[in-house]
């Protein structure tokens, strides 16, 4: 089945979920929320095989690290079901984006729970469902892994500043729409306004797909959250008046070296809340951190089409979709097994050791 669009039902202040696997009578499909529509529509896109799925990866139109890996997941099941070549439908999964090393994990570990039903004499339906239970198992742990993620931000919000009513800045978009759960960044900012302590979230627009202000200026009008977007370039004069209590971001890729690639423009934040003494913590599952990338400079950072940037304007743009933060400029990394700080390889080793999340090759 083509890829197609239908109108999700309507959810008042909740989102649709951002993604759902649905058992059709013809074979099953993968429905996501379709982000490039967001905040005007709230529309549902139904993947109906990989290369459908590819393309929504492609476009953004499902986004976020944790979430593709959970897409990249269940898009492995898909193919299962559907007896598609499992290995080509995962390696056009894992390569439909470069950077966020959660997508090949959600991939390799379907794949891994379906080479291993088919290792111990599983027929293709029988595979196939072993694969859809690693998606599932990966969604539900993604959810936990989110609470956890927003308790211990919170504390460590509360231990680095003290006097609450917080003013926090974030990049991009980390809550409900990149997650099973309320997110990474987002979902600490919002655990913070659930207890009664967040002054003002401030939310850079996130240039050149507006992901903050398309997608987390939604998620915070939805929740009641007292926000005010702002040009990612009047991010410096915000922290010269004193307005940023911390920043919040999420993360893409970790190295072992603690280098953070996330959304672009998040290094400069670093650099600007080194400079102004302003605590600049980083919220992201332990399926985040790669262990197998050494240091930033190893971090394959996506390039886009300069289309997203010059439109009619120019005929040619850079536009790199993530950059890197060395970890001398991270206070903190929260993961849900716990916090890195100061943020070195054997404290985040440590921490994904801990970690209940199956170890994929
Ligand atoms: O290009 P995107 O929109 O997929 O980029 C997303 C981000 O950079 C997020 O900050 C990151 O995935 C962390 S989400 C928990």
């Amino acid at each position: 089945m083509a890829d197609q669009h239908i109108q999700a039902p309507d959810s008042a202040r909740t989102p649709p979920p951002s993604l759902r696997w649905d058992e059709h009578p013809d074979g099953p499909l993968l429905v996501l929320l379709d982000q490039t529509r967001l905040p005007a529509e709230e529309v549902e896109l139904v993947c109906g095989d990989v290369p459908a799925l590819v393309r929504a990866i492609r476009t953004l139109a499902v986004r976020g690290a944790p979430l593709l890996g959970i897409a990249g997941a269940y898009g492995v099941a898909l193919a299962a079901a559907r007896g598609d070549d499992v290995d080509m439908s995962a390696a056009a999964l894992e390569g439909a984006r470069p950077t966020a090393v959660n997508l090949g994990y959600g991939v390799r570990r379907a794949v891994a729970a379906h080479k291993g039903a088919v290792g111990v004499g599983a027929g293709g339906q029988e595979a196939a469902a072993a694969a859809l239970a690693a998606a599932r198992a990966l969604h539900r742990e993604d959810i936990e892994a989110s609470e956890r993620m927003a308790r211990q931000g919170l504390v460590l919000l509360d231990e680095l500043l003290p006097a609450g009513d917080h003013r926090v800045l974030t990049h991009c978009n980390t809550g409900r729409l990149v997650s099973g759960g309320e997110g990474t960044a987002f979902a600490v900012a919002l655990a913070a306004h659930r207890a009664g302590r967040l002054r003002t979230l401030w939310v850079d627009e996130t240039r050149p797909l507006l992901q903050g202000a398309r997608l987390t200026a939604y998620e915070a009008d939805g929740h009641g959250m007292p926000y005010r977007l702002l040009a990612d370039n009047a991010a410096g004069s915000l922290f010269a008046a004193g307005q940023v209590d911390a920043v919040l971001i999420g993360a893409d890729r970790i190295a072992v070296d603690g280098s953070v690639a996330n959304k672009v423009g998040s290094y400069p934040l670093a650099v600007l809340a080194k400079y102004h003494h302003v605590p600049f913590i980083v919220v992201a599952p332990t399926t985040t951190v790669d262990l197998g990338t050494p240091d930033g400079a190893s971090i394959e950072v996506e390039q886009r089409s300069g289309q997203e940037v010059s439109g009619m304007y120019a005929p040619s743009a850079y536009n790199p979709a993530f950059d890197v933060t060395p970890a001398e400029l991270v206070t903190a990394v929260v993961t849900e097994e716990g916090v890195a700080s100061p943020v070195t390889g054997a404290r985040l080793a440590e921490l994904c050791a801990r970690s209940r999340q199956v170890s994929v090759s």
